[in-house]
């Protein structure tokens, strides 16, 4: 794992957007994981400045969302279709046809996850996947258990995820109980991974993910697994770590 601890949100930012850059620049098909939330949503925003600039072209590329909410339609405002195109994709030239993210609603969930697992497989994988972390140590919406699933599956949010996510929400009452997410295998299997967190409310679960033991009851830290990971953090994040940067 490689630590780079950061000034603050937008340093992080600009560094991560640096790093999806560099990757697009070597490898213009790559195939890109990526991720929603708060914490990705700079490191968008300076990607769209690149791309606006003529710095970066996304033409070739092809992306793989980690997640969305069971039960919200893709022109729900609070779904992760709605948020990739809001702030991101509506902004840059990836083409369409070349988009995937897991739809949450439909007849047959089960078929949903099975075939976004052959779509990633046909493509070969994930060359970077990007992550965020939740408090809790979830990656993607891979939830602390005794046990974790490796194929994109249907998911139960944890009671601490519900109330984290309620801030998007009108109420709590809003947020839905289930998601689909990328399995630990297609997160594990991408080339490289870059994981982002950012804020003093983060500093627990990075400790855990870069010191702690590996457990499936704190997700990320199965990431020590991983031969290539990058961790990018702002100083508050890293709050609790014995050392600056590795
Ligand atoms: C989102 C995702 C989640 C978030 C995590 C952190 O696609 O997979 O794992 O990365 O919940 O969310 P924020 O960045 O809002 O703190």
């Amino acid at each position: 794992m490689r630590l780079q601890v950061l000034e603050d949100y937008e340093e992080m930012s600009v560094k991560a957007a640096s790093i999806v850059a560099s990757q697009v620049t070597l490898k213009p098909d790559s195939n890109l994981g990526l991720a929603t939330g708060s914490t990705p949503l700079g490191m968008y925003n300076n990607l769209i400045k690149m791309y606006k600039k003529n710095l970066i072209n996304f033409k070739e590329v092809v992306t793989f969302n980690l997640d969305e909410y069971v039960g919200l339609p893709a022109d729900h405002p609070q779904s992760y279709h709605y948020y990739m195109f809001d702030n991101f994709f509506d902004k840059v030239n990836i083409p369409p046809e070349k988009i995937y993210i897991p739809s949450g609603v439909g007849d047959d969930l089960k078929q949903i996850c099975k075939k976004y697992d052959q779509s990633i497989n046909s493509h070969g994988g994930i060359d970077l996947q990007v992550l965020g972390i939740g408090k809790n140590g979830h990656i993607g919406f891979n939830e602390p258990d005794n046990k974790l699933r490796t194929n994109t599956h249907v998911v139960k949010l944890t009671e601490e995820t519900i109330n984290d996510n309620s801030r998007f929400f009108d109420s709590i009452d809003d947020v839905p109980k289930k998601a689909i997410s990328m399995g630990m295998s297609s997160i594990m299997k991408s080339k490289k991974i870059l994981l982002l967190a950012s804020g003093e409310q983060k500093a627990e679960a990075i400790k855990k993910a870069i010191n702690g033991e590996i457990t499936t009851e704190h997700p990320a830290s199965l990431l020590q697994l991983h031969s290539d990971v990058i961790i990018l953090v702002d100083k508050n994040a890293a709050k609790l770590l014995a050392t600056t940067n590795t």
